[in-house]
């Protein structure tokens, strides 16, 4: 039986069209999930939308259309992005979907009937971009960090789910290790978080309309976090009852950005805990991308769309550029002359001259199996991708690729006799196939013509075996064809 492996990603609003943000945490999860699949595990790969709460009701009416209709239109630009940058999920979730909203029902009223939801008063600030409840200290100025506006007080009739039964288990898991939260910052983050305590939180809204109506008491909807954490178990099947638990569960990794690892190391596990459902593996938070120091949004008009990136450097091109910015995990700063930059020297004058260069040299010589001794890559790509850190296998095909163009600078085949050249050729084709092999699961159309022009048709060894030395045979037929990257113009 292979290994399962299930991976999510957040499901994002639709009152938005997807960013560079949203694509960031896509782009990396697509890439963690073609490469156990290339490894031979059962992949399940779940994203989706999440599509009620007062935003969207919100932005629905400054529209003048209907939420229904606003949800419709942005899940599909959701879905059109993940299109065009390659995205291969499993499952895409919507939670206006019937199935979800029914499962959502039978949770809550399990969670109702084992006493972890109750009736009281709630009074806090809410802001209504986060859709939370902030605290005083959370506040700088009196004002939400994220979206610069002074949260409004809400009080109401209320139901609230017993969050603060939790505040010790969440506290002990998280310290001890079984939920685990990564990257180490975040971790001591979570923790230094529960010291303050956890409130119980309201779970229902009455007066926003769009949502689903708690079973128990029609009057309210449910909270929209709540709605959205139980995706991650809807979207694999789940009706809401804990007996019956989809055999992907727990999943092995949930990917989310920064701002929201605070509700899913508290109220998603606590929602757990009260439903009796195993916890996650592992909860991972990637950084934020500022664009010349700047927040991206749009009141300053310099949001990065995905489908500027795809337009003018191609899917895996937009792909490279995402991940190899900086450390996945960390913050980073871009600009679009830093991507064109990037884009230029690292795919156009290194991996893309590199195999077209070779192509073009080795094209009619006589290949002869010689041997180069390289580092053991397939272990560098295992312990990476254990760390999350992709884009250290992203700069290895480089340093790959730069050894080599250096070192044909060097031999100056140009100026050789031909009865040399055909044991210089096969190291250098051979590792063309190498840094094909590396970036398959991170360029994977890149990667297939990088194999194609070598004459492999296709890469079916299996994925470790692909990295021994040797896999290229004497005799394949090369094709040069068409350079791979073209230069970018700023
Ligand atoms: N709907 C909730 C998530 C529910 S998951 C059960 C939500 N949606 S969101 O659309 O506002 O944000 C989704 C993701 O985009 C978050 O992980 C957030 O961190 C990420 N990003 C938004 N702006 C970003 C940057 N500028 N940089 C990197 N990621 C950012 O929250």
């Amino acid at each position: 039986m292979p290994e399962k492996f299930y991976i999510t990603t957040p499901i994002y609003y639709v009152n938005d069209k997807p960013h560079l943000g949203h694509s960031y945490t896509e782009i990396a999860a697509d890439v963690v999930a073609r490469y156990r699949r290339l490894k031979g595990e059962e992949v399940f790969f779940l994203t989706g939308t999440d599509e009620h709460g007062a935003k969207i009701e919100e932005s629905a009416q400054k529209k003048g259309v209907s939420p229904q209709q606003l949800c419709d239109e942005n899940s599909k630009s959701f879905k059109d992005a993940w299109k065009s940058l390659n995205i291969s999920y499993d499952n895409f979730v919507r939670t206006t979907d019937k199935n979800h909203i029914k499962a959502i029902q039978s949770a809550l009223q399990v969670l109702y009937d084992k006493g972890f939801i109750y009736k009281g008063e709630y009074k806090g600030l809410y802001c209504v971009g986060c859709e939370q409840y902030k605290t005083e200290s959370e506040l700088v100025a009196g004002k939400c960090l994220e979206h610069q506006v002074k949260p409004e007080v809400m009080k109401e009739e209320s139901y609230l789910f017993k969050l603060s039964a939790f505040e010790n288990i969440l506290k002990k898991k998280i310290k001890k290790g079984e939920l685990v939260i990564e990257p180490k910052e975040r971790k001591n983050e979570m923790l230094s978080f529960l010291k303050g305590g956890l409130k119980d939180i309201s779970i229902s809204r009455e007066k926003v309309k769009w949502g689903i109506p708690l079973p128990f008491d029609e009057k309210f909807t449910a909270y929209v976090w709540v709605d959205a954490l139980l995706n991650y178990l809807t979207g694999i099947g789940w009706k809401g009852d804990p007996k019956f638990i989809p055999g992907f569960w727990p999943a092995d990794l949930q990917l989310l950005g920064k701002d929201i690892i605070r509700i899913h190391s508290t109220i998603w596990p606590a929602l757990l805990l009260a439903l009796d459902i195993p916890l996650p593996q592992r909860i991972f938070a990637n950084g934020y991308f500022t664009i010349e120091g700047k927040k991206m949004s749009k009141s300053l008009g310099n949001v990065i769309w995905p489908k500027e990136l795809v337009e003018k450097f191609g899917t895996d091109g937009a792909r490279y550029l995402a991940l190899s910015a900086f450390p996945f995990g960390n913050d980073g700063d871009i600009s679009w002359n830093k991507l064109i930059q990037k884009y230029n020297s690292d795919l156009a004058n290194n991996i893309g001259n590199l195999v077209n260069r070779v192509l073009t040299m080795a094209e009619n010589a006589k290949l002869e199996k010689s041997f180069s001794k390289e580092d053991d890559l397939y272990k560098i790509v295992e312990a990476s991708f254990d760390k999350l850190n992709l884009k250290e296998i992203l700069d290895k095909a480089l340093t790959i690729a730069s050894k080599t163009n250096q070192e044909i600078d060097k031999e100056k085949p140009w100026e050789r006799d031909s009865s040399e050249l055909g044991r210089l050729f096969y190291i250098w084709l051979e590792r063309t196939r190498l840094i094909g092999c590396l970036l398959l699961p991170f360029l994977p159309d890149t990667s297939l013509r990088i194999f194609e022009k070598l004459g492999l048709e296709e890469q079916k060894r299996d994925f470790k075996e692909a990295f021994e030395w040797g896999g290229l045979p004497e005799n394949t037929t090369l094709k040069k064809g068409e350079p791979l990257f073209l230069r970018v113009k700023s």
